[in-house]
């Protein structure tokens, strides 16, 4: 811990509980150390940390020497950043970084060199990390991981754009970088998944929305904003709060485990970016980790729906179509290009073909991941069973813009389904700004 923020830290807990000591020394550190989870899955504690965190998903491309650096990464309206070689090189890694200046780095955005990182790198969630997890973590970077003598690629962000002495004011303006506190009102299983969810597993990074400084709007469950779902790359990442129809309200939580486990439940299947996070981190993750974060998850509350009738099945629509009754529009492109494998009852196949009927991602307000997973199809979970037989086909050579959107406008208002329309300009729109190509390769990103 930095002499700054285990200042700051004292002065809090001397101003909560009038006594510094005892705070601390009373303090359960379950919540907060990863090693006997690391132990149950057995790998070390930093490379375990480093799972956590999914650092590899960033900084680790295919192709490339583990941790080696080179995801390109866009930050909106100034250009593109590449995530930088991480390995312990003296000249291209973080070789010449000491435990204080990592530290520094890891909560702040503050480099060894002084510069300042864009917050493309997640610092605000990782400020929460406990000492033991930061130490174990540097750890595994300087001693598990081979130093890789692979330059950094440089940012096409340049002129007066390039500054990066706004970012100081951003961070004043927006970081707290103090690390987790327990709430001791709560369970040690819930404080331990509020400490991954909120912290390492950075989940905001994708499903909470951003403010006008691009910083998410909130960092943890105090908000109603907190991961209350938020569009990044053309994916809507959902909302995770309680919202019956479009949140994780009519979860239980062995549902959100088996989906952080394996990739896909009775409700769906991770697709998009979600499948980066599933592949890389939470399909690696302890039980009890994912227990924790399950339990956290659950308890945030619904709010855009709160009072709304929770989603339950009818079956109009698969009469119809078992009639060859297409007066439904978008219900003819459903029954030739869709209804193989999502059926027409809209139930799927547990757990091949996920279900489009009751999914929350089919009933979210912002249609973006179903456009896109239809243009372009998806990666596939590789979970510990190896990696998903099935995948969505892409119907991007196949299907106009106006079918595709009619098809995603019969599935979001059928079998009880209740969400507004896609027009094709909508399905124009991510078309023009996606990759034709999908990418077909089975590849897993390696950490060391
Ligand atoms: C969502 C993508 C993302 C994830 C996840 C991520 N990083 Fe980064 N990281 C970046 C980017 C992008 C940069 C470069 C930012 C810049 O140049 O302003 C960066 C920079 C860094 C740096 C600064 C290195 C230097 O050049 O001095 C360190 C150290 C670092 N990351 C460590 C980690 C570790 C450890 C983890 C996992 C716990 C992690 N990162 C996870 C995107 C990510
Ligand atoms: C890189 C962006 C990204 C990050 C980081 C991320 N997610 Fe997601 N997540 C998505 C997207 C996009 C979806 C929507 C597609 C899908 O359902 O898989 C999603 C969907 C989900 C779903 C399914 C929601 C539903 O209604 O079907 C759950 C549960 C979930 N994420 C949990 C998490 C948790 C827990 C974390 C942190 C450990 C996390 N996500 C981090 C992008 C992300
Ligand atoms: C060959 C089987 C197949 C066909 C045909 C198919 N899908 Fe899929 N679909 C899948 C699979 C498998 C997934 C899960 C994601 C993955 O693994 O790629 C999926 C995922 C989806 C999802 C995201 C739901 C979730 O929770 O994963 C939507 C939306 C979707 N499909 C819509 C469609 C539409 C619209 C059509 C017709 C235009 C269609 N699908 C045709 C197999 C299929």
């Amino acid at each position: 811990m930095s002499f700054r923020t285990m200042a700051t830290g004292l002065t809090l807990a001397v101003m909560i509980a009038g006594c510094g000591s005892e705070a601390v020394t009373t303090e359960s550190t379950f919540a907060t150390d990863s090693a006997a989870q690391a132990a149950a899955v057995g790998i070390s504690h930093g490379e375990y940390v480093a799972r956590l965190g999914n650092c590899v998903a960033c900084h680790s491309i295919p192709e490339g020497e583990p941790l080696a650096g080179g995801l390109k990464m866009a930050v909106p309206m100034l250009g593109n950043i590449y995530a930088t070689n991480i390995t312990p090189d003296d000249t291209h890694g973080i070789g010449m970084y000491t435990f204080d200046e990592f530290d520094r780095v890891m909560r702040t955005g503050v480099a060894r060199d002084g510069h300042r990182l864009y917050p493309a790198m997640p610092y605000p969630s990782y400020a929460k990390m406990s000492e033991q997890d930061m130490r174990a973590l540097y750890d595994f970077l300087m001693n598990e991981v081979e130093p890789a003598n692979e330059p950094n690629l440089p940012s096409d962000i340049t002129g007066f754009k390039s500054q990066r002495w706004p970012l100081a004011i951003w961070n004043l303006l927006t970081v707290d970088d103090n690390p987790y506190t327990p709430d001791d009102s709560k369970s040690d299983l819930f404080n331990r998944g509020a400490y991954l969810v909120e912290g390492l597993g950075h989940c905001g990074a994708c499903h909470t929305p951003r403010g006008l400084l691009m910083q998410e709007k909130a960092l943890d469950s105090s908000d109603s904003d907190y991961l209350s779902g938020a569009p990044l790359d053309h994916w809507m990442a959902s909302s995770l709060n309680g919202d019956p129809n479009s949140g994780l309200g009519r979860w239980e939580e062995a549902d959100i485990v088996e989906f952080l486990k394996t990739g896909h439940n009775r409700f769906g299947t991770a697709f998009g970016t979600m499948v980066e996070v599933v592949n890389n981190s939470t399909t690696h993750m302890s039980d009890d980790d994912l227990q924790g974060m399950a339990e956290y998850l659950k308890s945030l509350s619904a709010v855009a729906e709160s009072g709304a009738t929770p989603y339950s099945y009818s079956d109009a629509e698969t009469q119809q179509l078992l009639a060859l009754d297409f007066s439904k529009t978008g219900s003819q492109v459903y029954y030739e290009y869709c209804s193989n494998c999502h059926v027409t009852s809209g139930a799927g196949y547990y757990p091949y073909q996920p279900p489009l009927a009751g999914n929350p991602v089919v009933m979210d307000p912002d249609p973006s991941s179903l456009i896109n997973i239809t243009l372009n199809g998806s990666l596939r979970v590789i979970a510990d069973e190896g990696p998903d037989v099935n995948d969505m086909p892409y119907f991007r050579q196949l299907l106009s813009d106006q079918q595709i959107a009619d098809a995603i406008t019969f599935i979001r208002s059928s079998w009880g389904n209740s969400a507004p329309p896609v027009s094709a300009g909508q399905v124009t729109e991510i078309r023009a700004a996606t990759d034709p190509s999908r990418n077909d390769d089975i590849f897993v990103l390696r950490m060391k």
